[in-house]
């Protein structure tokens, strides 16, 4: 029995699903160790691809887990899937759109023929233009080189872009500075250490209506033309990246540094496009084409690799094993180095904000667990503060460990203490500790993966997002859900609206808090009165 994604069996009702249950059912007083060391000889627990390593051999797997979970992909329909997103199918189909971001990072030749022109076109903009910030030719309206950049988006708009330039920046570009949160303290701690004269403002937001973005925008505008009397020079200091042209028209912007993208791009998956401009801007053109390069190898890898080799997919499945038939209610990801500090809050929205679903692609209730939380902290930190948890805590979960194998930085005795702090963790979580004592019993058998990177470079970067991207288009295709809509955020931002008129405007205010629910309508009766007696 095959699900081809257009009805038939939901998920649990797979033969794969079945035998899988009694599976988890035959594995659950054997510790990982043992599933470990039966697995040594397969070689689907080591895969190595595009300068990752990636280590499934603390998985609670062994040979005839693996080998199903292989048949539950088949018997899901991801082969007919994968062609469909590739081909540039509506997969999207409660947008009714096509999931085409993997295009972005193709080589021409290998593009849809549909989207070839259009992508080569913004990307070689977009490129020229990072080249003329980087190199000085484009300036400020008093002729001063660009120092500074402000780079305004939230979400999709923000995290991808801040992770790669945190990870691999600022180059011999000019310092980018993220503002994403509508909270005005970033822009209060950030302005006074800026000189207009030297600071470019782009504004990245698919949409060009989501508030935080928009006020932040706004924000910048004013600055700009208080500390410098200059309206007419916004055209010089501003840029956005949007799909909506419309509303850059409306804000004023000059269409020459207006970069577009398309409907095709869902926000989480935009690196790849212009919203990776601050990417551009650290790494010059070399390197944002290398950081394309690599995430096209884990594409390529995907589309040809076999499934019990193949990196995405194995990730997938090893998650799908442990979401669904060992209990986890986690995804710890644990970066062993600084540049990787952001990757959780990336992967947050990626994996959270795909998955997070209740319904299948027909609408129809899921009766099985869907993403789980994802959430995760940077380096040894963590052992000193959550890992207890995870050693001795009665939650199961299950964890990524990340590292690079190559420092960059010469203290090569601390970079050992870090490799060595992250293998120990994992061998912890693998073998725990049998003790008569009680308190020191740590039970061990946790899965978790570990990723090596040779070196953190452009190339090993985008394979790694890549990797993660295609990891959760396989998880929702076994899951049936569409994994590249996001209604349920619209809720938070549509209630916003009443509650902040209520909050601004004080003759609305009774009526609006009256139409508030009983514990949000005390909340602005706090706030209203704790404002009244401050003042
Ligand atoms: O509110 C969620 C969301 O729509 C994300 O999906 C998106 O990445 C983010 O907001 C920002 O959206 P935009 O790029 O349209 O400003």
């Amino acid at each position: 029995m095959t699900n081809t994604q257009s009805g038939g069996a939901r998920p649990s009702e797979l033969p794969a699903w079945q035998e899988l249950a009694q599976l988890a059912a035959s594995i659950a007083d054997v510790p990982s160790i043992e599933l470990t060391k039966q697995r040594h000889t397969n070689p689907a627990s080591t895969i190595d691809v595009a300068g990752l390593h990636i280590d499934f051999s603390k998985q609670r797997i062994n040979d005839s887990i693996a080998t199903t979970l292989v048949l539950l992909a088949q018997q899901s329909g991801l082969a007919d899937a994968i062609d469909a997103q590739f081909r540039g199918d509506h997969i999207n189909n409660s947008e009714n759109r096509a999931v085409l971001h993997s295009a972005l990072r193709a080589p021409k030749n290998k593009r849809p023929a549909s989207v070839a022109d259009s992508i080569e076109n913004e990307q070689q903009r977009l490129l020229e233009f990072a080249e003329s910030v980087r190199s000085t030719q484009l300036r400020g309206f008093t002729g001063k080189a660009f120092t500074d950049v402000v780079h305004i988006g939230i979400g999709g708009s923000h995290l991808g872009p801040e992770l790669v330039y945190r990870a691999l920046g600022p180059g011999d570009g000019p310092s980018v500075h993220f503002v994403a949160n509508v909270d005005g303290a970033a822009l209060a701690e950030l302005l006074p250490k800026l000189d207009p004269e030297r600071t470019l403002v782009t504004i990245v937001s698919k949409s060009f209506t989501t508030a935080e973005t928009k006020a932040n925008a706004d924000s910048m505008r004013s600055w700009f033309i208080e500390r410098t009397g200059r309206p007419d020079a916004i055209a010089s200091h501003f840029c956005a990246v949007s799909t909506n042209l419309d509303a850059i028209d409306e804000f004023g912007l000059d269409r020459n540094r207006v970069f577009t993208m398309w409907d095709w791009v869902g926000g989480r998956y935009s690196v790849w496009s212009s919203v990776g401009l601050p990417i551009a801007l650290a790494l010059g053109r070399e390197g944002f084409l290398s950081f394309l390069n690599g995430a096209h190898a884990m594409d390529d890898h995907f589309c040809h690799a076999d499934w019990s080799e193949n990196a995405p997919v194995q990730m997938a499945l090893s998650s799908i094993w442990n979401t669904n038939f060992l209990g986890a209610t986690s995804l710890a990801v644990l970066p062993y180095d600084r540049r990787l500090a952001l990757l959780p809050d990336f992967l947050q929205q990626l994996d959270m904000e795909s998955n997070g679903k209740r319904v299948h692609r027909d609408g129809s209730d899921v009766t099985i667990n869907t993403a789980t939380v994802l959430w995760g902290g940077e380096e040894t930190n963590g052992q000193h503060a959550f890992h207890q948890q995870l050693h001795q805590g009665t939650q199961s979960f299950s964890a990524d460990f990340l590292a690079v194998i190559e420092p960059d930085h010469p203290r090569q005795e601390h970079h050992n203490a870090l490799l060595a702090n992250c293998l120990a963790q994992s061998q912890a979580m693998l073998l725990g500790r049998e003790t008569d004592e009680a308190h020191r019993r740590v039970p061990g058998s946790r899965a978790t993966t570990t990723i090596l990177l040779a070196a953190l470079t452009p190339y090993t970067m985008g394979a790694l997002l890549a990797l993660y991207e295609q990891k959760v288009f396989c998880q929702g295709v076994i899951w049936q859900i569409n994994s590249f809509d996001q209604w349920g955020v619209e809720l938070g931002k549509q209630l916003a609206e009443p509650i902040l008129a209520a909050l601004v405007d004080d003759s609305s205010k009774t009526n609006t808090g009256d139409a508030q629910d009983p514990s949000t309508q005390a909340l602005l009766a706090q706030i209203e009165q704790k404002r009244n007696h401050h003042e």
